[in-house]
């Protein structure tokens, strides 16, 4: 199994993102119905989260176009896994967000990656269901990524152990977990969480530190690892997670960024959701 990238898990240069579109408001897939979402207040705290990725921490940051017909089209996670230099897109388990990784891939392209596409037509993944840990990845198997989208997963990172967990009653795997350090995973608190950790657990055989926070979304967190800043987490601001957020500001060692998400977690997004993180070598 490969453990080249552990000395430099989370490192990063660039980060895509893509802008809400109006019709995201109305239209963007949710889980629970009913929640009105504010969309100038979600524009906003993308805006905030993208500010940080370029200003705070210096990211090269490649900024889609919205696409009106794909309202669900800011949640770049789930149309490509990049690993080193290769970046997989994927075959999003929602027929509705299919056309979101045409953009994706001339960027991907742009970037000079090596770009592999999920065309099996019997397969389907979204990147939220999968979790890099450094040395291996989790693939959750929800109602948006099945075993052959994991199969092809673990076909185009062959340098890598890949497990399944299932995953019932959330959205994806990273609803409720996510790396926050190079060998810590944070997890929700929920008994579905704690089972899906267990799983994972049993099928490694590397112990990971945990970090466990009381409200499953704010397990979801962005770990980076930036030259001259080192170790660094954006994470749900105390303001709508307080208790999460005492768990965090217990980090020592991490530059903490908290980041409201209010209004796209209405629509089940996650802090993750909204970047695809690249690591480019310079060139010599
Ligand atoms: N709204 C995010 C998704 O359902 O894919």
């Amino acid at each position: 199994m490969a453990g080249l990238t552990i000395s430099s898990f989370g490192k990063c240069t660039h980060a895509i993102v893509r802008a809400i579109p109006n019709s995201l408001g109305q239209l963007a897939l949710r889980q629970e119905k009913g929640k009105e979402l504010d969309l100038a207040r979600a524009q906003r705290e993308h805006e905030l989260y993208i500010g940080v990725l370029k200003n705070k921490l210096g990211l090269q940051v490649i900024e889609l176009p919205g696409d009106e017909s794909l309202p669900d089209c800011p949640f770049v996670e789930d149309v490509a896994v990049v690993c080193e230099e290769t970046a997989l897109i994927t075959r999003p388990g929602a027929p509705s967000r299919r056309k979101e990784v045409e953009e994706m891939k001339r960027a991907l392209e742009d970037l000079q990656l090596n770009v592999v596409e999920m065309m099996d037509e019997n397969a389907t993944l979204d990147g939220g269901d999968v979790l890099f840990t450094g040395r291996e990845f989790f693939v959750g198997l929800s109602k948006r990524t099945n075993q052959r989208g994991a199969e092809i997963l673990a076909d185009t990172f062959k340098d890598y152990a890949v497990s399944t967990v299932p995953v019932s009653n959330f959205l994806h795997l990273k609803s409720f977990c996510s790396m926050a350090g190079p060998n810590l995973i944070a997890i929700g608190s929920s008994e579905a969480a704690q089972k899906a950790l267990k799983t994972m657990q049993q099928m490694s055989d590397h112990r990971y530190d945990k970090l466990t926070v009381p409200d499953d979304a704010a397990a979801n967190c962005v770990y980076l690892n930036i030259p001259n800043k080192g170790h660094v987490l954006l994470h749900r601001a105390p303001e709508e997670y307080p208790e999460s957020a005492k768990i965090y500001e217990k980090l020592k060692d991490h530059m903490l960024i908290p980041i409201a998400n209010t209004e796209l977690e209405k629509v089940d997004a996650l802090l993750s959701c909204c970047s695809v993180l690249i690591y480019k070598k310079l060139e010599q």
